[in-house]
């Protein structure tokens, strides 16, 4: 028989699903015309505000520039410090350092989000904000993290982007600081077609100086207030955006009945995978696990037509851009252990059942007979 192939990622499935839909959308607004701007994008805020119970939306063009315009709104710059993991899409880092503060980096937890002990450790009087990454669609210990942050009088500029509908003690990520910071890149669980992001917030002046600098200052047609670049969300993607957002429960649903599927096939002496909580409700934008001999195991399933990730490879401090940073290999044990260890096995909504076995018995079988040849 056959070997089963099983895709990472699967967007041409999600398009057979929606097609319909898609072109009666597509059809709409490029027959009204508007491409930027207008009734779609405002729409979409109330939307996300709403659900979120927010005061703002703002949509933009995608998560790194939610990121960046949050923290110029946030006033952090020049001589300012941001605490943040080095286990993230480098977007996480390279925006503290495109805003000219630095970033300083705090190990994680064996769940890979930052370690809330670790963030108290490194708190000087430059420190003006904690970036959280709810990496994997798990929120971070906020609990803790805004405790540390009351203390502290500091901020918090959450990195949302994987975790749209995750939830730590039934509130939703991403709405715990100052601005939480979502991206809509197609892979993500609410996927543009094409980039998108968008910041959530309920302080008025952030989220006016966000508009703002999304659409170069302008506080009318003709008044440029502030300097500012472009970075607005399309129309178009707005309007998908908005079809997709109103399925979004159903796509986490699928994702975490692939997650609880392979919590209950994957064998726990050979396997970690990160329990859920019961304060947490976790989106499983990845579904990562932890294993021995990793990159065989990667190119085990590659051959058998099973395709993985590493989310990822190499810490953000031992990146060559973070040399100048003066980090060095040792320093954050916990995040460079789960590097060499860390698999991210397919979970896309369009699984089905015999695929996350299939994988799942082929991860087993390779890892218990590593172990018996190595015993
Ligand atoms: C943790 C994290 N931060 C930031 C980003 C940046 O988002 P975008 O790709 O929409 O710019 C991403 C996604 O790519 C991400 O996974």
């Amino acid at each position: 028989m056959a070997e089963r192939r099983v895709a990472y990622v699967d967007l041409s499935a999600q398009y057979r699903e929606e097609q319909d839909d898609l072109r009666a959308i597509f059809d709409r607004v490029m027959t009204e015309a508007q491409a930027v701007g207008g009734r779609d994008i405002e729409e979409l805020e109330h939307s996300l505000a709403k659900h979120h119970g927010m005061k703002h939306a703002v949509t933009l063009n995608s998560g790194t520039d939610a990121l960046r315009l949050g923290l110029i709104a946030m006033g952090i710059g020049p001589g300012d410090e941001v605490i943040t993991p080095p286990n993230s899409f480098v977007a996480s880092t390279a925006v503290i350092v495109d805003v000219g503060a630095r970033p300083v980096f705090a190990d994680v937890l064996p769940d890979q989000n930052i370690d809330p002990a670790k963030v108290e450790a490194v708190i000087t009087p430059r420190t003006k904000a904690i970036m959280p990454v709810h990496l994997t669609g798990r929120t971070a210990d906020m609990g803790a993290i805004m405790a540390i942050a009351k203390r502290h009088d500091l901020m918090v500029i959450e990195d949302a982007a994987q975790a749209i509908g995750a939830k730590y003690q039934g509130q939703f990520a991403g709405t715990f600081g100052e601005i939480g910071c979502f991206s809509a890149h197609p892979l993500k669980n609410l996927n543009a077609s094409g980039d998108g992001g968008f910041v959530l917030t309920n302080d008025d002046a952030m989220a006016q100086t966000i508009r703002l600098l999304r659409n170069h200052g302008l506080a009318d047609r003709n008044t440029v207030v502030r300097f500012g670049t472009v970075s607005r969300m399309d129309t178009l993607q707005a309007a998908i955006l908005q079809y997709r957002f109103a399925r979004l429960d159903g796509i986490v649903e699928r994702r975490r009945k692939n997650a609880a599927l392979y919590t209950k096939l994957l064998d726990p002496e050979l396997v970690f995978c990160p329990p859920e909580q019961p304060n947490e409700f976790i989106a499983y934008h990845t579904f990562v696990v932890q294993v021995d001999h990793r990159d065989a195991l990667q190119a085990h399933l590659a051959e058998k037509g099973i395709g993985t990730a590493i989310h990822y490879p190499i810490p953000i401090h031992l990146q060559p851009a973070a040399a100048p940073l003066g980090y060095k290999r040792g320093d954050f044990p916990i995040c460079e252990r789960q590097a060499e260890r860390i698999l991210t096995l397919p979970i896309h909504p369009w699984l089905n059942e015999g695929d996350v076995e299939a994988v799942a018995v082929a991860t087993n079988d390779f890892l218990a007979s590593r172990r018996k040849n190595t015993h």
